[in-house]
């Protein structure tokens, strides 16, 4: 293999990014970048990476969700406040249900680039290059939002940077803190999972007024008042991720600075393309969406690219093949990896291979096909022996209509109401907690399974 270097993704075949016709403005903007202080540093990847190796090990649960696409007009504390506040408490029902540790990774402080099914969009007869995301171009129809403008960059950087610093505010200055477990709750999650989660509240709570009562535990216990949080995002946009990457003084590994956590896109995974190329250098942990078109041979190169010292924790498989489809292809590549002996933690998204557009026009998830989706995939692996990892969902704390079902039903007329996605459909509050539960549950059997077998 040719030596790896932060730019020697720029001698392979590109896709899905854009083609900046503006070059001084553009190599303006990467020099910018590559004096700005990087988001996330070494000793944190690698932290992630040891909890990922866990989770590997069947010994802790990855949570994986967050916007399809972060934009610049929705940023605010209170959105990022809403979708931290719903992880906590999915994060909560799975450590309670399942009695499993949960790695909280959001996709969030970063995931602002999208790869397109189609290069342009034609509306009414007029044709423009598609929307990429806001960090590439403009979401609104005109011909001057679509094309792309390398300064996005920077008020990207901006928007990540000060995202992760509420995130970590949120995470370690006491929002976080499990007493307040009962104060994660929304306003207008008012329905039967509501409920459930405020009963498995009031139980912890009784557990940690015991616990203290006994003389077990003090309130000040920092594992109790804090959480880890990381920040994940498609490492799509590659003169971005280059003007952050960075050598850490320390152990000289090279990072991603952009967050915590990248992953390659099913579009993208290309072999001998320059997203792998880029990838296979960077010490951070790696998500690799997996889709129907995944062929074991390449999963297998693929394999050896990304983790050639085999590490566990360097390597997620995102799942994403649609309900339905997950027992046609999940078997082969589990196999793919046991014949390689490859260390690697399987997700499950059962958001991409699930988009369907309704009657009403607009693109949506049914809630039935991403819980059919994460069935299959934890049934497989129990028909396989292996250990179904995590989840990755698309996901928001505000209470859009973008994904159908739920109990507290969203039907293909509510859609209209309160469809704000810049991209894909995202679950809402209440779908999220529903799912969390659901999950929990099969979780918890793969945990009894594990028990008993132990005993
Ligand atoms: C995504 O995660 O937003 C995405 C585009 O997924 P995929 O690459 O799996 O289609
Ligand atoms: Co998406």
């Amino acid at each position: 293999m040719t030596e790896w270097s932060k730019s020697s993704w720029r001698t392979k075949p590109r896709i899905q990014m854009p083609d900046y016709t503006d070059a001084k403005a553009l190599s303006a903007v990467e020099g910018q970048l590559a004096k700005y202080p990087p988001l996330v540093f070494a000793g944190e990847a690698r932290t992630l990476r040891n909890e990922l190796a866990k989770v590997a090990r069947g010994e802790a649960f990855l949570l994986q969700g967050g916007d399809c696409a972060e934009s610049f007009s929705e940023f605010g504390a209170d959105t990022i406040r809403d979708t931290f506040k719903v992880m906590l408490q999915m994060a909560m029902v799975l450590t309670f249900g399942a009695k499993v540790p949960v790695v909280k990774v959001g996709r969030m402080a970063g995931q602002f680039a999208k790869p397109r099914s189609a290069p342009t969009e034609t509306v009414d007869g007029l044709e423009l290059p598609s929307y990429r995301g806001d960090i590439i171009n403009g979401f609104d129809f005109d011909k001057a939002s679509r094309v792309p403008d390398p300064r996005r960059m920077l008020q990207a950087y901006t928007q990540a940077a000060a995202s992760l610093n509420l995130l970590r505010a949120f995470s370690k200055g006491g929002f976080a803190d499990i007493h307040r477990v009962h104060a994660w709750t929304l306003g207008f999650t008012e329905s039967d999972e509501a409920e459930k989660y405020r009963d498995m509240a009031s139980r912890i709570q009784d557990a940690l007024d015991f616990m203290k009562a006994a003389g077990m535990t003090g309130d000040h216990s920092p594992d109790l008042q804090t959480v880890d949080f990381y920040t994940s995002h498609e490492a799509l946009l590659l003169e971005y991720e280059e003007a952050l990457t960075r050598v850490d003084s320390t152990s000289g590994a090279t990072i991603a600075g952009s967050g915590h956590m990248v992953w390659i896109g099913d579009r993208t995974r290309q072999p001998d393309g320059a997203h792998v190329e880029f990838c296979r250098g960077i010490q951070n942990p790696i998500g690799l969406k997996c889709g129907p078109s995944t062929t074991g041979d390449d999963l297998k190169v693929l394999m050896s690219k990304l983790n050639p010292k085999n590490d566990p924790g360097r390597l997620t498989l995102i799942a994403r093949f649609g309900a339905g489809q997950v027992g046609d292809h999940l078997p082969r590549l589990i196999k793919t990896v046991q014949a390689e002996g490859a260390n690697v933690v399987w997700s499950c998204d059962p958001m991409h291979g699930n988009t369907i557009k309704s009657a009403s026009g607009y693109k949506t998830r049914p809630f039935d096909s991403v819980l059919r989706e994460v069935q299959e995939f934890f049934a497989i692996h129990k028909a396989e022996g292996t250990i179904p990892g995590g989840v990755h969902f698309e996901m928001t704390g505000k209470d859009v209509t973008e994904c159908t079902g739920g109990v507290r039903a969203v039907t293909d007329e509510d859609l209209s109401s309160r469809y704000h996605t810049a991209c894909d459909p995202r679950l809402n509050a209440s779908q999220s907690l529903e799912l969390a539960f659901l999950v929990a549950e099969e979780l918890s059997k793969v945990h009894e399974a594990q028990t008993a077998k132990a005993v």
